[in-house]
């Protein structure tokens, strides 16, 4: 079965089984390999990208879901690495060891679509689910803020 995909502004037509998790789709059918695979049960956010503009866990979620669709990874969030969390991730040396930070910034991006100015109580929610082995939450938060000032 054919599936057409919408991936970082370029459509994919997919001869794939419609069963298939987009996690495996990006990365071992299209070589996307920034969005990253942790638990594959939808419990640490490693994975996150969005769909149709919502954050989702793409190891749970089958590539039937996204057909028609439009997917977003982390090698789409900005051309050049210069969205504002990007920038502000780097000013603020934000990753560690780094696995778990493309899904850090897919939540983070999704959340500042929302709430362009987030609360700290709209932040904690919206990260709960992105863990990080290294501990870089302090970080994150302050990052998410130095980006929500920046956003025009
Ligand atoms: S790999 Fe998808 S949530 Fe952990
Ligand atoms: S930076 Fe290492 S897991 Fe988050």
């Amino acid at each position: 079965m054919s599936i057409t995909v919408r991936i970082n502004g370029t459509e994919h037509r997919l001869d794939v089984d419609p069963e298939m998790p987009l996690l495996w789709v990006l990365r071992d059918v299209l070589s996307l390999t920034g969005t990253k695979y942790g638990c594959g049960e939808a419990l640490c956010g490693a994975c996150t990208v969005h769909l149709d503009g919502h954050v989702v866990r793409s190891c749970v979620t089958p590539i039937r879901r996204a057909a028609g669709a439009a997917v977003l990874t982390i090698e789409g969030l900005s051309p050049d690495g210069t969205h504002p969390l990007q920038q502000a991730w780097a000013e603020l040396g934000v990753p560690q060891c780094g696995f778990c930070q493309a899904g850090q910034l897919m939540t983070a991006a999704g959340l500042l679509k929302k709430h362009p100015r987030p609360t700290d109580e709209q932040i904690d929610q919206s990260m709960a689910g992105n863990l990080c082995r290294c501990g870089t939450y302090p970080r994150i938060r302050a990052a998410i803020k130095k980006a929500a000032g920046e956003l025009p």
